[in-house]
């Protein structure tokens, strides 16, 4: 059995459902405490454990841990809004980092030391080359990244003197949703370009906000590689059979090494939906950096893996969600 932490969440219940499709014995055991996630983005299943709880409660998590036979962990469960984590750096190190490192604790101690993890290129801060590998300098602009950072380094530690197996997963900006329109990306505060886009789209806001036009890119606008939401979940099966059957894989880009610009993103969702999207130009955000593109030679050598879903499909995935939102 594996354990799918923030397995309610918009990537988490992507791979979960996958999960559950592509392994028709295996059984998941999720635990999310629903501070983001919908407990509507999980399948029906008999496969399936729902638990609700925080990963930060040690003795909570021993106790789940000691009642289900976990042998491998996929650990979602964080905060992931950049720019709050800039105006509260609290509430990050506080979640990703402390709660984090109480999971891996808990872990050890439960004799669990197959894990892999939701890293972020936000670990790398600006780009010296791109695209981006794994071992671009790691120097993370933005307190959300340096807590991705920081997990990273205890995982290093944990495999270099426990015999853990991971992998860190560095994730450029995930989107799209499922082709069943069934679950898809629902943040509250929703500050992600496609779903904030495809709300101006239906009228849901008045306009887009855009956050500098003034980088040093083709448009002046930022440079993003957009992945689709199952191409990560296809991703993490590879990646625990990959520690199964082989372990350690250290950390792998996923992303397209395609980058799109924030114009050219709402340009092709004006298409897609067929409506109108005005924009709001406003000042550059602190902690963004203006090009992140990932090199992904690593994923497809040590995974086998490579994306299926282009921009194109990306976009018009996340229309179909947005006009039926379940949650
Ligand atoms: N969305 C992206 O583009 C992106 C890019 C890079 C990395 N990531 C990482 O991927 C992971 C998932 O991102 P997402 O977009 O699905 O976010 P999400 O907010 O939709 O999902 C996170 C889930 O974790 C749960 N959670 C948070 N803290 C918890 C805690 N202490 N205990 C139990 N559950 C808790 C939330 O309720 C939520 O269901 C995060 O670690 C994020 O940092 C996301």
């Amino acid at each position: 059995m594996i354990l799918v932490t923030g397995g309610a969440g918009y990537i988490g219940s992507h791979f979960v459902n996958r999960y559950l499709s592509r392994y028709p014995h295996k059984q998941v055991l999720v635990v999310d405490d629903l501070a983001e996630g919908h407990r509507e983005a999980l399948p029906d299943s008999n496969r399936l454990i729902f638990i609700q709880e925080d990963i930060g409660d040690y003795s909570g998590m021993k106790k789940i841990l000691s009642s289900h036979p976990v042998d491998a962990v996929v650990h979602f469960a964080a905060f992931c809004y950049v720019g709050e984590s800039q105006v509260n750096p609290s509430k990050y190190f506080r979640n990703n980092v402390v709660n984090g490192l109480s999971l891996l604790h808990a872990l050890h101690e439960s004799a669990v030391r197959r894990f892999v993890f939701s890293s972020s290129c936000a670990i790398y801060g600006n780009p010296k080359v791109v695209p981006m590998d794994e071992l671009h300098v790691r120097e993370p602009i933005n307190v959300y990244g340096l807590t991705k950072h920081m997990m990273e380094q205890a995982l290093v530690a944990y495999a270099e003197k426990s015999g853990w197996s991971y992998v860190a997963l560095r994730y450029f900006n995930a989107a799209g949703a499922d082709d069943s329109g069934r679950i898809g990306e629902s943040h509250d505060p929703e500050t992600h370009l496609i779903p904030l886009a495809f709300q101006v789209a239906q009228g849901k806001r008045e306009r887009l906000e855009v956050y500098g036009d003034d980088y040093d890119t083709p448009d002046g606008t930022c440079i993003r590689d957009y992945i689709h939401v199952n191409d990560l979940a296809n991703a993490h099966c590879l990646a625990l059979e990959h520690i199964q059957s082989q372990g350690y894989a250290g950390a792998i880009n996923l992303g397209t090494t395609n980058g799109a610009s924030v114009k050219e993103i709402v340009d092709l969702c004006k298409v897609v939906s067929g409506k109108e999207i005005p924009v709001k130009m406003s000042p550059r955000r602190d902690g963004d950096p203006p090009r992140l593109v990932a090199n992904n030679e690593k994923a497809k050598a040590v995974l086998g893996w490579s994306p299926e879903y282009n921009l194109e499909k990306i976009i018009r995935t996340a229309w179909q969600w947005e006009q039926n939102r379940r949650y």
